[in-house]
């Protein structure tokens, strides 16, 4: 196991190993009705749960402790993680019984954590650089909380920073009406023990949270040494339906093309699209960057760019672009889909003994349909 001296000195301190917490629990409520049946952390993107991006950058920092807090999706994180040997991780699975807050998720984990130095990953947010060079250099400043920041266009969306010229953290404020600066808050934390006794401190806010932004101000009150880090490339905190397609987007831009499975004569593969062995492509167009899933068929349909289609799946004479599409999905002659997510086992399909312009759907509660 990696410790935080490994890095600088070539030297394993006892008890001082690095440990990642990674939250994968919460309510999800901006993802409903997707969130009622599953973990959003579950959701692919790019054909691949958005979970095991942050289990890889874990991984990737040679970090091997890791602990899971889950709350009522439990089973079904614990059977996608399994025995973390994918990653070469070992998970601990930390039952948070009601999503009380960042900050209480770590109040949670304070037997797995001890006093160890962490990497504190929020289970549904995606990070394009990954965190070896984060961890690299919280190890070798040794600051007591070391954040990650990003440039976005509308801070007031976010939890915002205001940091002085030497890159340390002044103040931090949650959602501002009037944002002090364009710098917004992602969801990758670098903590050493301080931070048990801020969690311990503070008071729930107004939503009944215990938030991790009044813990990290509760260090700056204290003197504490709290920097910043501004990250360079892409971050998508994906909770909400427009924010996991940008993700799905970025994701597919890198896409490594390879097309495997069978695509009949008269199909076209355009830019960078994947389909593995067992897919099935029959007169249809795929523009690229797109991705299909295993034995999935799309038969005389148009697969247009960013567009995920994950396993188990049927498309036919249907278009769709920018959009999600889960796993025992058939959609059947849908002139045109766009910016979407189906869930797991959607069935979308025209029936022609319907009256023109009548509609007939069983819709699971909060699900959002817009028509032309
Ligand atoms: P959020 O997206 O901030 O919260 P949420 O999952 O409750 O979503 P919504 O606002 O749509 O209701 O959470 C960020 C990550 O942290 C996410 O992976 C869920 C996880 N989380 C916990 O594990 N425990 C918690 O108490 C909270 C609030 C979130």
């Amino acid at each position: 196991m990696l410790s935080v001296g490994s890095f600088v000195a070539g030297v394993i301190q006892e008890g001082d190993s690095m440990k990642a917490l990674v939250l994968a629990g919460g309510e999800g409520t901006r993802l409903r009705p997707i969130t009622h049946t599953s973990a959003k952390q579950l959701v692919p993107v790019a054909n691949k749960p958005i979970l095991f991006y942050g289990l890889e950058a874990i991984a990737s920092a040679g970090i091997e402790e890791v602990g899971i807090v889950v709350g009522e999706t439990e089973a079904e994180i614990r059977e996608a993680v399994g025995d973390g040997s994918a990653w070469g991780i070992r998970p601990h699975f930390i039952r948070q019984e009601r999503p009380l807050g960042l900050a209480h998720a770590v109040l949670v984990a304070r037997d797995f954590l001890r006093d160890d130095p962490f990497v504190m990953y929020l289970g549904d947010n995606i990070l394009k650089e990954g965190i070896v060079d984060l961890v690299r250099e919280f190890e070798s400043n040794r600051p007591n909380a070391q954040i990650l920041l990003a440039k976005v266009p509308e801070p007031q969306r976010f939890g915002v920073a205001e940091v002085d010229d030497a890159g340390r953290v002044v103040r931090l404020i949650e959602k501002p009406k009037v944002p002090p600066s364009d710098l917004a808050l992602v969801g990758v934390y670098m903590f050493d023990s301080t931070v048990h006794e801020a969690v311990a401190s503070i008071e729930p806010s107004w939503r009944n949270e215990l938030e991790i932004t009044d813990a990290i101000q509760w260090m700056i009150d204290r003197g504490l040494d709290v920097r910043s880090h501004l990250i360079s490339g892409w971050w998508k905190d994906t909770g909400k339906l427009e924010d996991l397609l940008e993700a799905n987007r970025f994701v597919l831009e890198a896409l490594e093309p390879s097309i495997e499975g069978k695509v009949d004569d008269l199909s076209s593969i355009v830019g960078r699209v994947v389909i593995p062995k067992s897919a099935v492509v029959k007169n249809s167009v795929i523009r690229g960057p797109a991705i299909i899933g295993e034995n999935t068929t799309i038969e005389d349909s148009f697969i247009g760019p960013f567009t995920s289609i994950y396993y188990n799946c049927t498309v036919r004479s249907s278009t769709i672009e920018h959009s999600v599409v889960m796993e025992n999905v058939t959609i059947v002659s849908i002139d045109r889909i766009e910016d979407s997510l189906i869930g797991k086992e959607a069935v979308v399909s025209r029936d022609l003994n319907l009256k023109p312009a009548a509609l007939r759907l069983m819709v699971g509660d909060h699900s959002q349909v817009k028509l032309p």
